[in-house]
């Protein structure tokens, strides 16, 4: 479980402000992904994406199944349990 731990800061930082919604609350590193994957961000959000949908994607990033720019070494900074536990919560936060 590494990840750059600055950049989490920075990206929690960011998202302070808009927990408000949430019924579960937010497993470690799921608030870090808005970052890049908010609303109007560049990535697009993730949202109501199906959890087993978001879970797949981080496994093969994690394997390097998938090819990735940034998420292959974002992925490895999570186990199993924690990834499943972050694609839970992200499809449960729906669309707005
Ligand atoms: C630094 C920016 C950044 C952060 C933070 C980030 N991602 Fe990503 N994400 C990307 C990029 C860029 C891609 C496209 C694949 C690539 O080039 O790595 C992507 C792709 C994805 C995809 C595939 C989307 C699709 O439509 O196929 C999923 C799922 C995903 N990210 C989940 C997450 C989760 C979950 C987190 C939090 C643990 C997260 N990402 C954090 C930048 C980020």
């Amino acid at each position: 479980m590494r990840y750059i731990p600055a950049l989490t800061a920075a990206w929690l930082v960011g998202l302070a402000g808009s927990a408000g919604a949430a019924e579960l609350r937010p497993p470690p590193g799921a608030s870090s992904c808005a970052g890049c994957h908010a609303q109007g961000a560049a990535m697009g959000a993730l949202d109501g994406r199906p959890e087993a949908e978001i879970a797949a994607a981080l496994a093969e990033y994690r394997s390097g199944a998938r090819p990735a720019s940034v998420m292959g070494r974002i992925a490895k900074g999570f186990s199993e349990s924690e990834s499943q536990a972050i694609a839970a919560y992200l499809a449960s936060q729906g669309n707005p």
